[in-house]
């Protein structure tokens, strides 16, 4: 017996993923709204949304701060409140759980959640410096760490703990690429082999350029509103059964265990306990693989496996589109792409399609629960949801 439902996805828009040039974020933004409003002809979009709020990490890389206000001026929808959330990669994750809470407390009826980014504009050093901030300042910053480098320490840690190797890193981002290439909106849209993936260049040891997600501009954008309200708005709602968020330290260097993120293992039992569900009624999920670690180490902290058995799942197979738990089908922030502020409501655009029966060439069999994991940083957020089909 599931748990009562908070909110209901009746609508959602994705922009393209890649290299958008010529356009700002707020235009890519408009996008992802266009087609959230033009999938939903029943929503008066001036008149019924009464709230917004998007998530945006490096707002300050096209000197145009205030995004709330301007994203909502820019899809037509001021005067209404509109607010911008940030906590790393985990923003627009963060700006989901606000919208669910302000459904969820009568505050609102009905709301627009999204999240944008524009970063391929930058050299990839300036973007790996701006990524960088949501790392400690005093004692990684300044040392040089960087994303990549970090996310590396956490693979040589799992490495070192339970044997898993540099094969099943590839792997995963063979099954992401796979996928990708089903997903017209996907930034790389074309397979990879093993030994592809294995003998790209190194970026931080044993971390090569397959095992790193993209840098990416994007936008995602869904609408929710309050479950008993849904049908008047869509035929198949998708409804939000769970929802999780936890923090943790800001410094990898501080954790007691590198080879889990324990703001992960926190979101996803609260998650799951709101939505009267267990890891293994999970029917697809797209997890935060920001590197191809970052989802090895997902698969053991949602609980899809035991701790150190994620080489042995990836392995298995059972992950891909035609296994017993479907892992982003999407493509990932590995393939589908990563800019950054709109990862996290991408993914709710993703298991919304996959509820409602709309992947098309990637879509898995009859699934009737979804779940989307996002994090910000190496894990100082995490966000966890659960969804469930109308069925
Ligand atoms: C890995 C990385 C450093 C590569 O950047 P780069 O060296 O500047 O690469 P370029 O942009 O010059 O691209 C060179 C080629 O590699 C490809 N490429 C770039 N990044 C890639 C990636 N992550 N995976 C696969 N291919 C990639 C490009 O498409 C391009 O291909 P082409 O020559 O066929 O056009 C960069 O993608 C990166 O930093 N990724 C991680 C981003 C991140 O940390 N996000 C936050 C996570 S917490």
């Amino acid at each position: 017996m599931t748990g009562k439902p908070l909110a209901a996805i009746v609508s959602a828009g994705l922009s393209r993923f890649g290299k958008l040039d010529g356009l700002s974020a707020r235009e890519i933004f408009q996008q992802a709204g266009k087609e959230a409003f033009d999938r939903c002809p029943n929503l008066d979009p001036r008149k019924d949304i009464k709230a917004l709020f998007v998530g945006h990490m490096m707002e300050s890389t096209e000197h145009q701060g205030h995004t709330g206000p301007m994203v909502a001026d820019w899809l037509g929808l001021n005067p209404i409140p509109a607010s911008r959330t940030e906590n790393a990669c985990a923003s627009s994750g963060v700006a989901l759980r606000c919208g669910i809470q302000a459904v969820a407390s009568g505050l609102a009826d009905t709301v627009i959640v999204g999240g944008v980014e524009k970063q391929t504009h930058l050299p990839t050093s300036d973007t790996t410096e701006y990524l960088a901030l949501s790392a400690d300042n005093f004692f990684e910053q300044w040392h040089g760490f960087t994303f990549p480098a970090l996310f590396a320490l956490i693979a040589r840690a799992h490495m070192h703990e339970y044997g898993t190797r540099e094969e099943h890193l590839a792997m995963i981002a063979v099954k992401n690429h796979s996928n990708g290439s089903k997903n017209p909106k996907a930034h790389i849209q074309k397979e990879i082999t093993v030994e592809q993936a294995m003998t790209s260049r190194i970026v931080a040891s044993p971390l090569k350029l397959f095992d790193c997600s993209l840098i990416s501009d994007g936008a995602s954008c869904v609408i929710l509103t309050r479950p008993e309200l849904a049908k008047k708005f869509a035929d198949n709602p998708v409804y939000v059964l769970g929802s999780g968020q936890a923090s943790d330290t800001i410094g990898l260097y501080e954790r007691e265990d590198l080879t889990s993120l324990k703001a992960s293992i926190l979101a996803s039992r609260e998650a799951y306990k709101m939505a009267g569900i267990e890891p293994k009624d999970v029917d697809v999920a797209e997890v935060h693989d920001c590197f191809t670690i970052a989802e090895l180490v997902a698969y053991e902290d949602l609980g899809f496996c035991a701790k150190g058995d994620g080489g042995r799942l990836i392995e298995s197979g059972e992950t891909k589109l035609t296994g017993s738990i479907p892992v982003n089908t999407s493509g990932g922030l590995k393939s589908k792409g990563h800019p950054v502020g709109a990862t996290g409501v991408a993914q709710a655009y993703e298991v919304y399609l996959q509820l409602t029966g709309q992947a098309d060439h990637r879509q898995v069999k009859d699934p009737e629960i979804g779940l989307t994991h996002n994090v910000g940083g190496h894990g100082s957020t995490s966000v966890v949801h659960v969804y469930k089909t109308s069925k």
